[in-house]
């Protein structure tokens, strides 16, 4: 068994901001009344959309090449990924000169993939899902003796995307809660980092698809990594198993880990369109699905949400215009014999 890497801790973040200074300007928190009014809270949207990449992985792919020596950095690195995380090593890497192999599951999202390659990396598909990827990973890594990186158990990662949470808290102090998308739980994990330290009295909630529950599932065990069916067709959230390292610090950082199912996604995707004029991936609008699955949970508060990456596919942004078609002509044939069956002449013989 692998040793357990230390956990980061405020002062990495701090340094990793000092860092990212050099590279990624910050990325603005906005509130819209028509969402507000659609989610019944004061919802603040974190644009990580807006990064260069697309999302918000790219902070920490920067701060882990910058935090290597030379020699490491010639030797290169190798990561497995559903796409963001692919992005951000390469972008990572073709900024600090290092050599870059990434392994995707079979059939990614084609818009990924092609950035991947323009970025200059090497891109194999293997595997059928990111666990198969990360075995074929970890033997390449051997083989070629570059560096493999997690997806999520990696300190220099979690201290870099934990400057999107001090920018969060800058921009916004007075949050009640903050929702943060899970896949392997790197977002999450720097999320708590930075709340336990400069806004203890704002929750701090994960939230996954119910169709790949393995990180939800491991935090309720007590944060034992768990493995899980993996059915999600959310990219950025489709692990299979919990990570030993984010689940440590969610475990007593989070004060709750929502389920929202992927229609609720879609659903949400579609609403920062509308009312927020942002395009998110799945993954991106997962946290405003939570507000607007557990709207009790959330009502008069005042939220933020990560949109934590925009880079959906083309057949993504169609399935969800489709599906919202076909709900507004359910409705409307619903609301047409309604008025119909309430109409005083319905009841003439
Ligand atoms: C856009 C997006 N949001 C959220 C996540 C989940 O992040 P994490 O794996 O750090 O939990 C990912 C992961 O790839 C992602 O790409």
């Amino acid at each position: 068994m692998l040793p357990m890497p230390d956990r980061p801790t405020i002062t990495d973040a701090l340094r990793a901001r000092r860092l990212l200074g050099d590279h990624l300007p910050p990325t603005p928190m906005w509130s819209y009344p028509s969402l507000d009014a659609t989610a019944g809270a004061t919802v603040l949207v974190k644009h990580e959309n807006v990064q260069p990449t697309g999302a918000f992985k790219v902070r920490g792919g920067l701060t882990l090449l910058a935090g290597m020596d030379r020699d490491e950095r010639a030797r290169g690195i190798v990561g497995y990924s559903t796409g963001n995380h692919a992005q951000s090593l390469a972008y990572a890497a073709s900024r600090f000169g290092a050599p870059c192999l990434i392994v995707m599951p079979e059939r990614p999202n084609p818009a990924k993939a092609s950035t991947v390659r323009a970025l200059g990396a090497e891109l194999i598909e293997a595997g059928a899902d990111l666990g198969e990827a990360a075995t074929h990973a970890a033997r390449l890594a051997e083989e070629r003796g570059m560096r493999l990186v997690s997806a999520a158990d990696e300190p220099g990662l979690i201290a870099g995307v934990a400057t999107a949470y001090l920018e969060i808290f800058d921009q916004e102090p007075g949050l009640d809660a903050l929702v943060v998308p899970v896949g392997g739980g790197s977002g999450a994990a720097a999320a708590c980092l930075v709340a336990s330290a400069l806004a203890p009295r704002c929750e701090v909630i994960a939230v996954q698809s119910a169709a790949s529950p393995a990180a939800h599932d491991s935090w309720r065990a007590g944060g034992t990594p768990l493995t899980r069916p993996n059915r999600t067709r959310v990219e950025g959230l489709a692990t299979g198993s919990g990570f030993a390292l984010t689940q440590r610090i969610m475990r007593t950082g989070l004060a709750d880990f929502l389920l929202v199912d992927d229609d609720a996604i879609a659903e949400a995707q579609w609403t920062l369109m509308r009312d927020a004029h942002t395009l998110a991936e799945g993954a991106g609008a997962a946290s405003l699905a939570a507000l607007l699955t557990h709207r009790e949970r959330f009502a008069g508060r005042r939220v933020a949400v990560v949109c934590s990456g925009a880079n959906a596919s083309e057949r993504e942004i169609l399935a969800c215009r489709e599906g919202r078609q076909q709900e507004q002509s359910q409705q409307s044939q619903q609301s047409q014999s309604q008025s119909q069956s309430q109409s005083p002449l319905s009841s003439l013989p």
